[in-house]
């Protein structure tokens, strides 16, 4: 039996965690705290740094506790300790990092400086035993990427935005709307009760051979569109909604196509292979059934692990350490470790 401690720190959410692995290979996630920050941030419509790195502080300690007790484990007990070094808010990631460097120290057990990328792009063979190789489409707040996962430690980007993260597309829509943060849950609330064909808004990239996201110039159009209209009423804003949404769904599965039917060039013989989705917009029940309904359509699996494992979270954090404990990569992971506000996933150490 491995446990280990994660800890989660690089954006708006502190998290704690305990995972285990069964001498049977089998995972167990024992305890999951997570504490979302959204209330400090949602009066300043995004995340501000400080006001998180301080709340972090705040909250780490005692969600660790929290996290320990709902293992029903202590300290002595767990094998490793995992925090998130990066990528992310570089503030939050010294609160996680040096906190989990303090308790490895004191503990004296083996600290693992884990990348969050790396995290999400695990979590599925936490939450559903999937083999390698497969795809992990991350789309959050943060970030947009097609990611080929190899093994642990291996990892290819294939895609990535070159402006705006689709969150951060949902999110600003949201702002110019006058619909509160965070952006992403209103935007599709409000698109419910309205009409996707009202405004034909651009699909960015679509059809372009480079294989990578774009979702500012739709942001444009979508201010364009509502300073034409304004004073907005709420169905122009439940239109506006509906088309956006259709917008960007057409566009991300025009992305992602390109991408599985490169995976099947490169993987002829890959059974069962898999497109994983992870981050927060993979709640967004649009984006779900379109991706869900091109795998299906391409032989595809679609793997969408339950939102509170999909979304920021410490249990990622620790299972990526187990990935990591099992494979013998630690040798990188000193005291010394910094943290690194950007850290690309095909850059860490196998
Ligand atoms: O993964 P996440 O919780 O945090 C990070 O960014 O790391 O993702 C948050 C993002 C926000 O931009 C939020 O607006 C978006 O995910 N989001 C959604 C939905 N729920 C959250 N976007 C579209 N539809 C949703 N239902
Ligand atoms: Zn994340």
């Amino acid at each position: 039996m491995i446990r280990v401690l994660g800890i989660e720190t690089s954006c708006d959410e502190t998290a704690a965690s305990v995972v285990a692995l069964a001498d049977d290979g089998r995972p167990q996630i024992l305890s999951n705290a997570v504490l979302s920050q959204i209330e400090e941030h949602a009066a300043f419509g995004g995340v501000v740094p400080e006001i998180a790195a301080r709340a972090h502080v705040e909250a780490l300690d005692g969600l660790i506790e929290a996290a320990l007790t709902d293992a029903g484990t202590t300290l002595a007990d767990v094998d490793a300790v995992a925090a998130t070094a990066g990528p992310g808010l570089v503030g939050g990631l010294i609160v996680g990092l040096m906190t989990a460097k303090a308790i490895a120290a004191a503990a004296g057990k083996p600290l693992l400086a884990v990348n969050h990328l790396e995290g999400h792009a695990l979590t599925p063979r936490l939450t559903d035993g999937l083999s390698f190789p497969y795809l992990l489409l991350l789309v959050s707040g943060g970030h947009t990427q097609i990611v080929l996962v190899r093994g642990v430690g291996d990892y290819q980007r294939w895609a990535t935005t070159i402006d705006d993260a689709l969150g951060e597309a949902f999110d600003k829509t949201a702002k110019m709307l006058g619909l509160p943060y965070p952006g992403g849950p209103n935007v599709e609330k409000a698109a419910r009760a309205g009409d996707a064909a009202r405004f034909a808004f651009p699909r960015p990239m679509k059809g372009e051979a480079r294989p990578d996201f774009s979702f500012s110039g739709l942001k444009t159009a979508v201010r364009q569109a509502a300073t034409a209209i304004a004073p907005l009423s709420e169905q122009d804003v439940a239109d506006i909604c509906a088309s956006f949404q259709a917008a960007v769904t057409d566009a991300l599965a025009d992305r992602v196509s390109r991408a599985l039917e490169r995976f099947r060039a490169e993987y002829p013989d890959a059974a069962g292979p898999a497109l994983v989705v992870a981050g927060g917009v993979a709640a967004n029940r649009l984006v779900r059934s379109t991706l869900e309904k091109l795998c299906a359509d391409n032989g595809f699996g679609f793997v969408a692990p339950p939102l509170a494992l999909c979304t920021d979270n410490a249990a990622m954090i620790a299972w990526a350490g187990i990935e990591r404990l099992r494979a013998g990569l630690t040798q990188a992971d000193g005291i010394d470790f910094s943290p690194r506000s950007r850290w690309p996933l095909d850059s860490v150490s196998a």
